[in-house]
């Protein structure tokens, strides 16, 4: 059974106290949710959300997370410190910490492999930019990706991967992928980690897609048989707007 999650992505949104405000006026709206719903806040509001989420359906993220597991990497944040602040699940790989942060293809698969070592879910996004769209490259980039991220991951290890389709050019700008290239997006992702560990473990991962998914758009992208879930950014401001798209999940 391919399991369906929604999950929020605040970037450098919200100091603690509106977390906790925020996370309070979600926990009914999202109670009833047919998903996993999870909230991927900035770490130094990690705390105030796992607080503000007990008790309730909301899981909690972080955005990032570093490879190694101690030592001389200021400013940076290891796995077993997330676990311990009761962090399930990170975003690696973000296309915004691609482009403005210089992580690699390289830097994602051994993100991925310490947070899932410290038994995180990892939701790892892919995507094409508008340019490499147009080339033609895109089948070829997000199997590129997703194959580079999941490098040296182990089968067991698999079932906590999730892989958040987001294609470059759709994320933050209001342009959503059609239902169609977003099913596609995702059947690409899909078909990938079929060539690297079989049909069956292909069929059971999750793969959400993300990129201007909001309360507008969220049900018709989410009945695509490839879209098990979304990464929601802006949208995942507005505790209303947020529900609407987990509820875009029947
Ligand atoms: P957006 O962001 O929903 O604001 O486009 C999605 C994401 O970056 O994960």
């Amino acid at each position: 059974m391919r399991k369906y999650v929604i999950a929020g992505n605040w970037k450098m949104n919200n100091t603690p106290a509106e977390a906790a405000a925020l996370i309070e006026e979600m926990k009914p709206l999202v109670a009833d949710a047919k998903c996993d719903v999870v909230l991927c806040v900035p770490f130094v509001d990690i705390a105030a959300s796992v607080e503000a989420a007990k008790g309730s359906n909301i899981k909690i993220g972080a955005e990032n997370v570093h490879f190694k597991a101690s030592g001389a990497y200021t400013g940076e944040i290891s796995a077993e410190m997330l676990t311990a602040c009761g962090v399930e699940y990170v975003v690696i790989g973000h296309s915004e910490r691609r482009q403005y942060f210089g992580e690699t293809d390289q830097t994602v698969n051994l993100r991925t492999l310490a947070a899932l070592n410290a038994g995180l879910k990892a939701i790892v996004c892919v995507g094409e930019t508008l340019e490499q769209r147009e080339l033609g490259y895109t089948e070829t980039l997000l199997k590129y990706q997703t194959k580079m991220a999941l490098t040296n991951v182990t089968e067991e290890q698999l079932k906590n991967v999730i892989i958040a389709y987001e294609p470059v050019w759709a994320i933050g700008t209001g342009v959503t992928a059609t239902d169609d290239q977003a099913d596609e997006g995702n059947g690409f992702v899909r078909a990938a980690v079929a060539e690297m560990f079989g049909e069956k473990a292909a069929e059971e991962i999750t793969v959400q897609y993300g990129g201007s998914m909001n309360a507008k758009n969220a049900e018709g992208l989410l009945a695509k048989p490839n879209v098990d879930g979304g990464l929601i950014g802006g949208a995942s401001l507005k505790a209303e707007d947020f529900s609407v798209v987990v509820h875009g999940v029947k």
